[in-house]
């Protein structure tokens, strides 16, 4: 368990890639102790409707990053490529850094010890704005508390949604029946090299917060 305290805890938890150390393997009840921790996020009604599925066999795992790595695919031939600034053409400090970072993992996700694939239930494609807030914000939030929970014992994840564009084919894969569980991401997991991370760039809060009426100027 890693000496941080909240404020430490929450504002180094980052999207880890470059240093993921995949060459360490992680025992399950770890895992297992860090989704417990994780389900005391707060779920609609309390219902628990969510499902987590684990992967550690390095097979399975191999077959989950082609999936990933066609998905991006299909992604950067949609969007073309982000070249000095991001895909909206606004400016991102530090974007290169991103890119580079999202292309390491491409090329090494096959070789994470574990991957987590969260599951809520039900397809929201066609549901209105109060079941899809309703929905997503049953699960997300347990999603970040994981990723606290990996960060407390020197572990760390990257949030990736990419795989999401062939979202059916590793429903296929891993007989999630895909009419019945929406997938929320797909996230490596893995312990860190160092535990030393650093608060990231964000837009200070000056600039997107208002108080009692709306006002982005
Ligand atoms: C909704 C969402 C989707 C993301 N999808 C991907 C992805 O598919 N692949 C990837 O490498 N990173 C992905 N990221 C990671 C972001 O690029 C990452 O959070 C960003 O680099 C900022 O890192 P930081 O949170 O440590 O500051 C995603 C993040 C979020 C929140």
């Amino acid at each position: 368990m890693l000496d941080l305290n909240a404020r430490e805890l929450l504002t180094t938890t980052r999207s880890v890639r470059k240093r993921l150390d995949f060459s360490k393997p992680i025992a399950r009840p770890l895992l297992e102790d860090c989704l417990e921790l994780a389900l005391q996020a707060p779920n609609g009604s309390n219902m628990n409707t969510w499902q987590w599925l684990i992967i550690d066999d390095p097979t399975t795992i191999t077959s989950i990053a082609s999936i990933y790595n066609a998905a991006m695919d299909d992604y950067v031939a949609l969007l073309g490529d982000a070249v000095g600034e991001n895909y909206m053409g606004a400016d991102i400090p530090g974007f290169n850094k991103i890119n580079q970072s999202v292309d390491y993992l491409r090329e090494n996700l096959a070789k994470a010890p574990a991957v987590l694939i969260p599951l809520m239930s039900g397809r929201v494609e066609n549901a209105g704005v109060f079941m899809q807030a309703s929905s997503y914000g049953s699960i997300i939030q347990a999603v970040w508390s994981f990723f606290l929970a990996l960060r407390s014992q020197g572990l760390g994840s990257a949030w990736t949604t990419a795989h999401l564009w062939r979202e059916q084919e590793l429903a296929e894969l891993l007989d999630i029946p895909f009419d019945q569980y929406t997938q929320i991401g797909l996230f490596p997991i893995a312990y860190t090299i160092g535990t030393d991370f650093k608060p990231a760039y964000r837009k200070p809060v000056k600039e997107v917060l208002c108080w009692n009426h709306f006002n982005n100027s």
